[in-house]
């Protein structure tokens, strides 16, 4: 049996430091041999650098999927063909730099992971991602049964219509982007576990992770303001799925929810909130 940690979108400083202080008890809890993580607004909440990118895959995590923000951090364009572990969306252009999927070895098999991006409400609007996906796992199957997708879009409809189109060909499709995690985690008939939004990796106490003041103000007033990422108590969402490595199909999938680091380490976090880069008018 394989056991996949599949976290949600991590926001900021305050999300990557709990990630990373968490991680080796979690693989311990879970005894997981495999996990993914969305990092798209790890950095102030805006896309992610190469140094975040090697700081998580230092902290143990196997796969950085990501999304819409992927490019926000200008320097990503130039690293993102170092590090084939983090990924982009599928579904862009032939020749966009980076790629959309990764197999890895891991001691009970191989595993893959596919990055795709819906297109209802997302921007910018990429190639029908369920052909693209198509595609990909047609290719994948080849090599292994064992395949996770995450699926980053806005609507409830269209991931679980991805979910549904994948259901017997993958593992599990998980859902990120909007940054709250969703009640409906199953097993669909043909095997494939789901779950529409795995949530965030950040402060609770916010909007999908930034201060509530200034998000709050700018849908009052419409007028441009900063939103910087939140700070105060940190939780861990995602989901933990379970698999069965001879045929792919996902024996079990739950929700995650768990607590940041320590009090201490926590406020030792917010301190560093406001040197981040400086965040922009988007949400997730
Ligand atoms: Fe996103
Ligand atoms: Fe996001």
């Amino acid at each position: 049996m394989l056991s996949v940690l599949f976290l949600g979108d991590i926001v900021g400083q305050p999300g990557r430091g709990a990630v990373i202080a968490r991680l080796p008890e979690l693989k311990t809890k879970y005894a997981l041999d495999f996990i993914i993580v969305n990092g798209e607004n790890a950095a102030g909440g805006r896309g992610i650098t190469g140094k975040i990118t090697i700081d998580l895959l230092r902290a143990g995590v196997s796969v950085i999927t990501s999304g819409d923000h992927i490019w926000d951090q200008k320097e990503i364009l130039s690293f993102i063909d170092t590090e084939p572990r983090l990924l982009r969306p599928l579904n862009y252009p032939d020749g966009t730099p980076g790629t959309g999927s990764i197999i890895l070895e891991t001691s009970k098999g191989k595993i893959g992971v596919i990055n795709v991006q819906a297109r209802t409400f997302m921007q910018p609007i990429l190639d029908n991602p369920f052909r693209a996906v198509q595609g990909a796992v047609t290719k994948m199957r080849s090599e292994t049964p064992n395949i996770i997708v995450d699926a980053h879009g806005e609507t409830t409809s269209e991931k679980i219509a991805l979910g549904r189109f994948l259901d017997g060909k993958v593992s599990a499709v998980i859902g990120t982007h909007t940054h709250v995690q969703t009640a409906d985690e199953q097993i669909f008939p043909g095997g494939t576990a789901f779950l529409c939004d795995a949530g965030m990796c950040g402060p609770v106490n916010s909007i999908l992770g930034r201060a509530v003041e200034p998000i709050m103000n700018r849908f009052i007033s419409n007028l441009p303001a900063s939103f910087p990422v939140a700070g105060g108590e940190v939780r861990l969402r995602g989901a933990l799925i379970e698999i069965d490595e001879m045929t792919g199909r996902a024996l079990s999938i739950r929700r995650v929810d768990e607590p940041g680091p320590s009090a201490s380490a926590a406020s030792d976090q917010e301190a560093k909130i406001d040197i981040e880069n400086a965040p922009s008018s988007e949400q997730t």
